[in-house]
């Protein structure tokens, strides 16, 4: 290997014509009779790599063909330009050296259990789904850091060993600390609270635990959570910054991962129209909307497009094992089987859909005021709109005990949630704070805290107390509504959920 450059797949585009060593992992391979189409991932992206017998050696020819999925190799070849292969260029294999064969490699393009899959998510996170997923979000959270830095905020750590719990006990997760319980931080904001009296505008930025028992696909018991808090702020003006804030991170990602969200199936087209300004409704106006007679017209419509793509599903399905049938050659084979495992996935997702809407129809007839937004119910609000949703004013019981008292309609808080589009539910929760001494300590007695306990939080109502507020964004469910990707767990490294927890 002498003479060539080293570069990574990303830097191809700068070196066409040029002799490169690539250093990375074999993806996948298909031999012909006399050529070899490896394709090699670096961490940066993908590249078709084409050996031709005669232009290595019959030993490293022989040695390649025979190479397992995901053993490192460094190769060396010439660039070209070529639009039909992954990325765009292609290496002319003129020289390889294979560093640590794999055999065997467990995760195949075969359909694999969400079981296995976690059990080896040490290897899974190497797919090129999961590669992609993790480009996005890096991409989100170097928006979330840049937004805030650039609009005045200043970063405060909120500690992660707690004293006080911000959002209900029943989802702490008590740690024995020296002889005395705390628990693991389920939201910075109390601290954060105290902070913004100091600097103006603050987030913090970490790990959060909830204890939650729920297995849906929006719960995660280890999540990363930005929050913001403004001193001197009102509800209008909390729900303009987090529209800002939501444009701006989808405008980073459509800058910066176009290909990847074309290769997740992502909804480019919708988007690109995620801008200033949001939906606005209250919760009232909501509840309305789920008891209505047009939305129970509405789920039965969607129910009917729903059969009838099962129906094309299955006829799709039904095609291509009848190619299979045929007999194709062996790497057409291959190609229809791994078609037919992702149609068979989008089935079965399709069938839950399916199995669900008559029981989330029936919720939301039965909705009644009072009650928080279940998942379901949320649902079907964002699957109404093309652009996320804010939902103020909650009725106070179904929401935490800082939330600010409405002070023209005492039955309800100046709160938001934002429900992302297409059926993604909530992304952001927030609020107004109440900045009253004797209210706060009313909500602290009713909900049965210890008064000495939140005795620090109190105090901020009483040295030179503010209208103040701010929020909450989770970035996983952040994240899985942009990549398209249903399920949170796939939209962090190592999730953490209730059931499975296994390396
Ligand atoms: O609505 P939440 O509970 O709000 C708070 O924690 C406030 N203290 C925030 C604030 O006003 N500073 O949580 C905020 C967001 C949710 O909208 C959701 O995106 C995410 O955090 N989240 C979760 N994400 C994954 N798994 C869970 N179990 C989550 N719980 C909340
Ligand atoms: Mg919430």
């Amino acid at each position: 290997m002498v003479n060539e450059i080293k570069v990574y797949i990303s830097d191809l585009k700068n070196n066409v014509e040029k002799a490169v060593t690539l250093s990375g992992w074999l993806y996948q391979s298909r031999a012909g009779g006399k050529v070899l189409f490896l394709i090699v991932r670096d961490g940066t992206g993908l590249c078709q790599c084409i050996v031709e017998k005669g232009k290595v050696s019959d030993e490293l020819f022989e040695q390649l063909r025979h190479l397992g999925q995901e053993s490192s190799l460094m190769v060396t070849g010439t660039v070209r330009a070529d639009e039909r292969s992954v990325g765009g260029y292609e290496l002319a294999v003129t020289d390889a050296k294979v560093l640590c064969p794999a055999t065997d490699y467990p995760i195949t393009p075969k359909a694999h259990g969400i079981d296995f899959l976690l059990k080896n998510r040490h290897l899974h996170l190497r797919s090129h789904l999961q590669w992609c997923i993790g480009r996005v979000r890096h991409t989100v959270i170097d928006a979330i850091r840049r937004f805030f830095n650039d609009n005045g905020f200043t970063l405060i750590d909120t500690p992660i060993f707690t004293t006080i719990a911000g959002e209900g006990e029943q989802t702490l997760f008590e740690v024995d600390y020296f002889d005395r319980q705390l628990h693991l931080t389920q939201t910075g904001q109390l601290y954060l609270e105290a902070a913004a009296m100091s600097f103006g505008k603050v987030y913090c930025f970490g790990p959060t635990f909830r204890a939650e028992k729920s297995k849906t696909r929006r719960h995660l018991t280890e999540f990363w959570m930005v929050e913001p808090e403004i001193a001197y702020i009102d509800l209008d003006g909390l729900l303009e910054l987090a529209e800002k804030f939501v444009s701006f991170i989808v405008s980073q990602v459509l800058r910066t991962n176009k290909t990847e969200l074309e290769v997740l199936g992502a909804d480019i087209e919708s988007l690109e129209k995620i801008k200033p300004p949001f939906y606005r409704l209250t919760y009232t106006e909501v509840a309305d909307i789920l008891t209505s007679e047009k939305t129970a017209k509405f789920m039965a419509e969607q129910l009917a497009e729903f059969k009838s793509q099962k129906e094309q599903l299955e006829q799709k399905i039904e095609d291509l094992e009848k190619q299979q049938a045929a007999g194709v050659k062996k790497w057409k084979q291959e190609k229809i089987a791994a078609e037919i495992i992702d149609l068979r996935s989008e089935l079965a997702e399709l069938e839950v859909v399916i199995e669900n809407n008559p029981k989330h129809a029936k919720l939301a007839a039965g909705f009644e005021w009072g009650k928080d937004l279940g998942g379901s119910d949320e649902t079907i609000i964002s699957v109404m709109h093309d652009k996320p949703v804010f939902v103020t004013h909650y009725p106070k019981e179904a929401k935490a005990f800082y939330m600010k008292i409405d002070r023209s309609n005492d039955r309800v808080v100046e709160n938001f949630d934002l429900l992302a589009p297409a059926g993604f539910g909530e992304i952001i929760g927030g609020s107004v704070r109440e900045d009253d001494y004797d209210v706060l300590l009313d909500k602290i007695n009713h909900e049965g805290y210890d008064v000495e306990t939140y005795q620090w939080y109190l105090d901020l109502r009483k040295y030179g107390s503010v209208p103040h507020g701010g929020f909450g964004l989770g970035v996983e469910r952040t994240v899985a509504w942009l990549t398209g990707e249903k399920h949170i767990r796939q939209c962090i490294a190592f999730p953490r959920l209730m059931d499975k927890v296994y390396i």
